[in-house]
């Protein structure tokens, strides 16, 4: 197994996807491992690298509002949702159209779509012909990559090619938020629940009880050590002195936008020096912080 090769040419990630490789490419929100999502052998490549369940829907990437409305319906809430927040880290489930296939879907009646910002996402989405599927990528349950090492480190000669954009500037995945009905966050993410709500004017809510979104697990997003999480510093840090047998790292970090664009870089460094336990105190329950605190608890779960 030959180690991918890593590159910052737009336009060589863009003609390996088109020849039906799989590419790892930058997001501001964590690096996905991206497929022509019209390419079923190359979007079947991308569930078999990560060790995804099939029946686990993939976000197809857009470039453009016009390419979005070829894969899903977007009503007025969606039109204005995308308005306000595309390019971004915003992901949109809605009705899908028919010419959205069932690889990609999943045999789901909906499809998910987002235009990210990153610009080098943009260009190779472009370039490479309009929709690529893009799951985060890390293998199935382990925490996503913020940085082209971490692909590497990760998925090492099972990817084709890593087009490195540098580290992810928001750092943990996109707000995914269901269009139905009612209008539900089925992930929180840089864009809260409050933001949405404001923006089409209705209430929102956070999932609760069994989610809508397959492999929302409750475990998910765990590295190696066992996560302990505490709401009060001084906790954390007496728990790492009293912890006594076994190496404890203490990640407590104040500035919310810092802690979330870090966390899983942190967690793959605790796992690195061998850590036995994560010590963490969460974010507060506002804005980005829900976000953090939702990867953490899965981060923590058993
Ligand atoms: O920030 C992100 O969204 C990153 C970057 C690479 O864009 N992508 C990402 O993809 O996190 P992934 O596949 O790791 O997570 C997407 C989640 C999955 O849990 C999936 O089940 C859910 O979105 N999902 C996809 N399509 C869905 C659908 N039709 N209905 C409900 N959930 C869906
Ligand atoms: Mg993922």
């Amino acid at each position: 197994m030959t180690s991918p090769r890593v590159t910052t040419d737009v336009g060589a990630a863009a003609r390996c996807l088109r020849a039906g490789g799989i590419v790892a490419i930058p997001t501001e929100t964590v690096y996905g491992l991206a497929a022509l999502a019209r390419d079923e052998s190359a979007v079947h490549r991308v569930f078999e690298v990560k060790g995804r369940p099939r029946n686990h829907p993939l976000i197809v990437h857009v470039c453009s509002l016009e390419d979005a409305r070829t894969w899903a319906v977007l009503d007025e809430r969606a039109e204005a949702l995308a308005g306000a927040y595309w390019p971004g880290p915003l992901t949109l489930v809605l009705p899908r159209t028919d010419l959205t296939p069932d690889w990609v879907a999943g045999g789901h009646r909906t499809v998910a779509v987002r235009m990210p910002a990153h610009p080098m996402a943009l260009a190779v989405i472009e370039e490479a012909g309009g929709a690529l599927v893009a799951p985060s990528a890390n293998r199935f349950g382990r925490v996503s990559p913020t940085a082209a090492t971490h692909v590497v480190a990760d998925l090492d000669g099972d990817v084709d090619m890593v087009l490195d954009g540098g580290p992810c500037p928001i750092g943990i995945e996109s707000t995914i938020v269901e269009i139905h009905d009612d209008v539900q966050i089925l992930r929180p993410g840089a864009i809260s629940a409050a933001q949405v709500g404001q923006t089409i004017a209705v209430a929102v809510s956070e999932a609760t009880g069994a989610s809508r979104a397959p492999g929302m697990l409750a475990s998910h997003y765990a590295p190696v050590a066992k996560v302990r999480l505490f709401t009060g510093a001084p906790q954390a840090h007496a728990a790492a002195v009293r912890a006594g047998a076994g190496k404890v790292v203490v990640i407590d970090e104040p500035d919310t936008d810092h802690f979330a664009k870090t966390l899983y870089q942190r967690l793959r460094d605790a796992d690195a020096a061998g850590a036995t336990e994560i010590a963490v105190v969460m974010a507060p329950e506002q804005g980005i912080g829900v976000a953090i605190n939702d990867r953490l608890r899965k981060a923590a779960a058993d």
